[in-house]
């Protein structure tokens, strides 16, 4: 695949083609995806439950996502990288700044920040600076103390309007691209509707402009638990390479997420 830029994905919006995105936390696995046709690949702090085994993404440092955002980087150089902040790594826009800077240095394309309208100010500095940024709304898994769980956000009309009102905000202040988790499809397809910016879903519904799934869930390496909004692309597969296309095919042809992966 050739060099994949954000003016790219801007494009695949307009034209109405669905963007690929999964997790990669290695180089083995970016070179992978990023030959088998996925667009975007992010360096989540997911890595924290799939890569150390912990219950929540907490623990996770500036210096873990940099660690890895290089070897995902070595692994496909012409990949678009996106690299999460960390719990607390984003406090002020003075403090985002400097640990984003970090990942931009370890060969992010952009940072990822998981929040609504606290974080306009940071999302403006950082862009000023010339970091850009993907927003992250819906669930968030940073929150999970906070909301006492990993729960669908957004079933209440207010807070469905809340959210739209924090997507369309945060796109203002900079934001190129923004991450919606676990949210009901019928607000999926309001947030791809009411931005300009491509907005990639998980546990979204099928109607956001891309897809995206931590690697474990999509090639089913926890055999013990699968979450409703992903599906095991290995099966029906001989070999990795296989899965990745399936899903890459599944997601832009619309057979992925179905209403089995969704939430209403
Ligand atoms: O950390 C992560 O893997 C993520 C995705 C679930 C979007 O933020």
């Amino acid at each position: 695949m050739s060099k994949v830029r954000i003016s790219h994905l801007l494009k695949m919006k307009q034209a109405g083609e669905k963007l690929t995105a999964v997790t990669a936390y290695d180089a083995s696995f970016s070179k992978l995806f990023h030959e088998n046709g996925v667009e975007v690949m992010l360096i989540g702090d997911s890595l924290g439950m799939v890569l150390h085994g912990a219950d929540t993404t907490l623990g996770v440092s500036i210096d873990d996502i940099a660690y890895h955002t290089h070897a995902v980087r070595n692994g496909a150089k012409d990949a678009f990288v996106i690299a999460d902040m960390p719990f607390m790594s984003y406090p002020d826009p003075d403090t985002a700044g400097f640990n984003a800077a970090e990942l931009m240095r370890a060969g992010a394309n952009m940072v990822k920040m998981e929040g609504g309208e606290w974080l306009v100010d940071t999302v403006q500095h950082l862009t000023r600076q010339g970091i850009p940024v993907c927003a992250h709304l819906g669930l968030l898994p940073q929150q999970v103390h906070v909301i006492g769980g990993y729960r669908v956000q957004g079933k209440d009309p207010e807070q469905a309007d809340k959210l739209i009102n924090e997507g369309l905000q945060l796109q203002a202040a900079g934001a190129q691209l923004l991450v919606v988790e676990c949210i009901p499809s019928s607000l999926g397809k309001r947030f791809s509707e009411a931005l300009d910016i491509p907005v990639i879903g998980i546990g979204a519904g099928p109607d956001t402009d891309g897809q995206i799934l931590v690697m474990h869930d999509m090639l089913g390496m926890n055999a013990e638990y699968l979450p409703k909004f992903t599906r095991n692309f290995l099966i029906g597969n001989d070999c990795l390479a296989e899965a990745v296309q399936s899903y890459v095919a599944a997601v832009k042809n619309g057979s992925f997420p179905g209403p089995e992966h969704s939430f209403s």
